[in-house]
C-alpha cells in the first residue's frame, strides 16, 4: 500500500472513531462502549458497539468490525485509498501523492469537479435571458427565485453537444464526460449530451459533492425525467435527493416523497426535512440511511395506485429498521406538490399530524384478537396493549396511548401506566440479557465460511485467539513469547496475523488495526475484530500467554495424525523449536 504508514498513524491519531461513527449512527454510552443500531444490517435493538478505548467498532449481530478506515470503506462502499481520503478530508489532512495509489480517488475527484462545473453551467443557462422560458417553467410551477438558487436548478440547451463543447473547453476529456454519465455514445460511436432541452436538478451527496442529475422535459415529451446512470461516484440506491439539506433539519422527522418536485415544493413550504428516492423504489440502503438520521419517517407518496403500492413496499423496509413509520393520505391532490399548491402548508402540516400512525393500527389489531366480554381475555388484551405501548420511544406518547387504552378497557389510567412500566422493565431486562449473551458468545459459535478462518482444532483455535488478542493489545508481549512460530497456528489467518505482528514489532513499526488493515481482507478484519471483543485480563499476562502457547503446541502435536508422539511429530516439534531459537 503506497500511503505512508506514518501518515496513517497520524490520521488514526486525529480521528476519533466515536465522533466519526456518530455522524452516521445514533450512539448511546453503556459501560465502556457506545451502542447503536447497526448500519450494516437491519435490526431493532442495538448490537453495534464502538469502543473509544480501542478505537474500533464491532457488531455482535452481523460480525462486522474494524477501525475508522474499515468503517468508512464499509459505510461509503469505497476502497482503502478512498476511505483514507475521506477521513483525511475530515480532519484537514492531505493524503501525500504517490505513484499508483489514489488513482481512483483522483478520478473521482475529477468527476466531482466536472459535475460541479456542469451544475454551475446548467444554472447559468437557466438564468440567461435567452432561456427565460425555462426559468418561467419553474416560476409557473410556483418555485421562488430563492428555491431555484438553493437547489441549484438549471437548464440544458436543446442542442447535441453544447455541454461537450463547454466542458472540453474547460479541460475535461470526453472519457471523463462519459464516465460522469453526462454524455452518451450512440451506435455509430458519436458522442452527444445526455441532457438536452431539460430543466435540471443536481443531486448532491452528504459531503456536498454534485454526484448526478435529473432532467425534466418542459412539455409532455417522454421520458418525463431522465436521470444520470450509476457511475463511480453515483449509486442511485444509496443516495436520496435533498438528504444533504434534510439532515440539517430540526423537525425531528424525515418526509419521504416520490419526486424531485414534491421534495422541492415541501422545502419551499418550510418542510425542510423532505427527501426523495431517485427514479427508483426505496432500497434497504435508503431505509437504513433514513433510520440512521431520524426516529420518524412520514411516507408521502403520490395518491395514485402506483404510489400506494410503492408506499406498501417502503413501509416494509422502513418498519424493519425500528423507527416510527407514518403514512400520509394525500387526498384531493395527486401528490404533495399539488396538495401544497391547492391547500397550503398549514393543511399539509395537519395531514402530517393526523397521518396514519402505525401505533393506532397495531393497537387496533391487538384489540381485534380478544373477546373483550370475557374477563380473562380482557386482562390478556390489556397486557398486550401495554406491551405495544411500552415500546414507544416517547414518554408523552406512552401516556397518551396508555390513557386512551385505559378508557377503552375501563381501567384507571394509573393501572394502565403501571402495566406499561412493568412491560418496559421486562423488556429492558430481556435486552440486557441478550446483549450480555451476545458479548459472551464465543467466537467459534459463528464459524466463518472462509477456509482461512476455519477452526479445525477448537482448543488450539481458542488459544490462538487469546494470543492474537493479547498481542494486538500489547505487542511488546512478544518479547516474552518463546517458541511460537506462525506455522504452529491451526487457524491460517491467525498464523498470518501473528507473522504480521511479529514483523512489524521487530521492525519497530506500529501494530494496530489501522496498520494491519491493508494487509487483511474485509472478512479477515471482521474476524480479527470479533476476537478482540473478549475482555483481556490485565493481570498475569505473561502466565496467560504461556498457557496459550502450551495449548497450541500440545494440540499441534496431537493434530499431526496419531496420538502417539511418532518420529515425524517429534521432528516437526524440534524444527519449530529451532525457529524459536533463531528469533531469540
Ligand atoms: P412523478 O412523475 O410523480 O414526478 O415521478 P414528479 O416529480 O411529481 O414530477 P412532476 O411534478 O410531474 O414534475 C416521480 C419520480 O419518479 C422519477 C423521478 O425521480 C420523479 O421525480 N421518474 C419519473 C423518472 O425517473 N422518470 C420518469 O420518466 C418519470
Ligand atoms: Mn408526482
Amino acid at each position: 500500500m503506497a500511503i505512508p504508514e506514518s501518515f496513517l498513524e497520524e490520521l488514526n491519531a486525529r480521528t476519533d472513531i466515536v465522533d466519526l461513527i456518530s455522524g452516521y449512527v445514533t450512539l448511546t454510552k453503556k459501560g465502556n462502549r457506545y451502542w447503536g443500531l447497526c448500519p450494516f444490517h437491519s435490526e431493532k435493538t442495538p448490537s453495534f458497539s464502538v469502543s473509544p478505548e480501542r478505537q474500533m467498532y464491532y457488531c455482535f449481530g452481523c460480525h462486522k468490525g474494524g477501525g475508522a478506515i474499515q468503517f468508512v470503506m464499509e459505510q461509503e462502499g469505497v476502497g482503502f485509498p478512498d476511505a483514507v481520503g475521506i477521513l483525511a478530508q475530515r480532519v484537514g489532512m492531505t493524503v501525500p501523492e504517490s505513484r499508483g495509489s489514489g488513482d481512483n480517488r483522483k478520478k473521482r475527484e475529477r468527476l466531482y469537479q466536472l459535475n460541479r462545473e456542469a451544475a454551475r453551467w446548467f444554472h447559468q443557462n437557466l438564468m440567461a435571458p435567452e432561456n427565460r422560458f425555462a426559468l418561467e417553467y419553474f416560476t409557473n410551477r410556483g418555485l421562488s427565485k430563492r428555491t431555484i438558487v438553493n437547489f441549484g436548478l438549471g437548464y440544458s440547451y436543446d442542442r447535441w453537444d453544447m455541454l461537450i463543447q463547454t466542458m472540453t473547453g474547460k479541460g475535461y476529456s470526453k472519457q471523463e464526460l462519459l464516465d460522469a454519465g453526462l454524455v452518451v455514445k450512440n451506435d455509430k460511436g458519436r458522442l452527444y449530451d445526455r441532457f438536452r432541452g431539460r430543466v435540471m436538478f443536481p443531486i448532491i451527496d452528504l459531503r456536498g459533492n454534485v454526484i448526478g442529475f435529473g432532467g425534466r422535459v418542459l412539455d409532455n415529451g417522454t421520458p418525463k425525467y431522465l436521470n444520470s446512470p450509476d457511475t463511480i461516484i453515483y449509486n442511485k440506491s444509496k443516495n436520496l435527493f435533498a438528504l444533504n439539506l434534510a439532515r440539517k433539519s430540526k423537525q425531528g422527522r424525515i418526509i419521504l416523497t416520490e419526486g424531485y418536485m414534491d421534495t422541492i415544493a415541501l422545502h419551499q413550504a418550510g418542510f425542510d426535512c423532505a427527501v426523495a428516492s431517485l427514479g427508483t423504489s426505496l432500497t434497504p440502503d435508503h431505509a437504513r440511511m433514513i433510520a440512521q438520521r431520524t426516529q420518524e419517517v412520514v411516507i408521502s407518496y403520490d395518491s395514485d395506485s402506483a404510489g400506494v403500492n410503492a408506499a406498501q413496499r417502503a413501509i416494509q423496509l422502513l418498519d424493519k429498521t425500528g423507527i416510527r413509520v407514518k403514512v400520509l393520505k394525500v387526498t384531493g391532490a395527486k401528490d404533495p406538490d399539488e396538495f401544497i399548491k391547492k391547500y397550503g402548508a398549514a393543511a399539509f402540516q395537519k395531514l402530517i399530524d393526523g397521518s396514519e400512525n402505525h401505533v393506532e393500527f397495531r393497537l387496533l389489531q391487538v384489540k381485534g384478537k380478544y373477546d373483550l366480554t370475557q374477563d380473562d381475555q380482557k386482562v390478556a388484551c390489556i397486557q398486550e396493549l401495554a406491551e405495544v405501548i411500552s415500546r414507544l420511544p416517547g414518554s408523552a406518547e406512552r401516556e397518551v396511548y396508555g390513557n386512551r387504552m385505559a378508557k377503552e378497557m375501563e381501567i384507571t389510567p394509573e393501572t394502565m401506566q403501571r402495566e406499561i412500566r412493568r412491560s418496559q422493565k421486562r423488556q429492558t431486562r430481556w435486552e440486557e440479557k441478550q446483549q450480555a449473551r451476545k458479548v459472551l458468545q464465543p467466537v467459534q459459535m459463528n464459524q466463518p465460511e472462509s477456509r482461512a478462518l476455519r477452526y479445525d482444532n477448537m482448543r488450539s483455535g481458542k488459544a490462538e485467539e487469546g494470543v492474537i488478542a493479547m498481542l494486538m493489545n500489547d505487542p511488546n508481549l512478544l518479547s516474552k513469547v518463546r517458541g511460537l512460530s506462525p506455522e504452529d497456528f491451526t487457524v491460517p489467518v491467525f498464523g498470518r496475523i501473528y507473522q504480521l505482528i511479529w514483523e512489524r514489532w521487530t521492525e519497530d513499526r506500529p501494530v494496530s488495526l489501522n496498520a494491519l488493515g491493508p494487509e487483511l481482507t474485509a472478512e479477515e478484519m471482521n474476524h480479527l475484530v470479533s476476537i478482540l471483543q473478549q475482555p483481556i485480563s490485565q493481570s498475569n499476562q505473561e502466565q496467560a500467554m504461556e498457557d496459550y502457547i502450551n495449548i497450541i503446541q500440545t494440540e499441534g502435536l496431537k493434530g499431526s495424525g496419531t496420538s502417539d508422539l511418532d518420529d515425524d511429530a517429534l521432528m516437526a516439534f524440534r524444527e519449530k523449536k529451532s525457529w524459536r531459537n533463531q528469533n531469540e
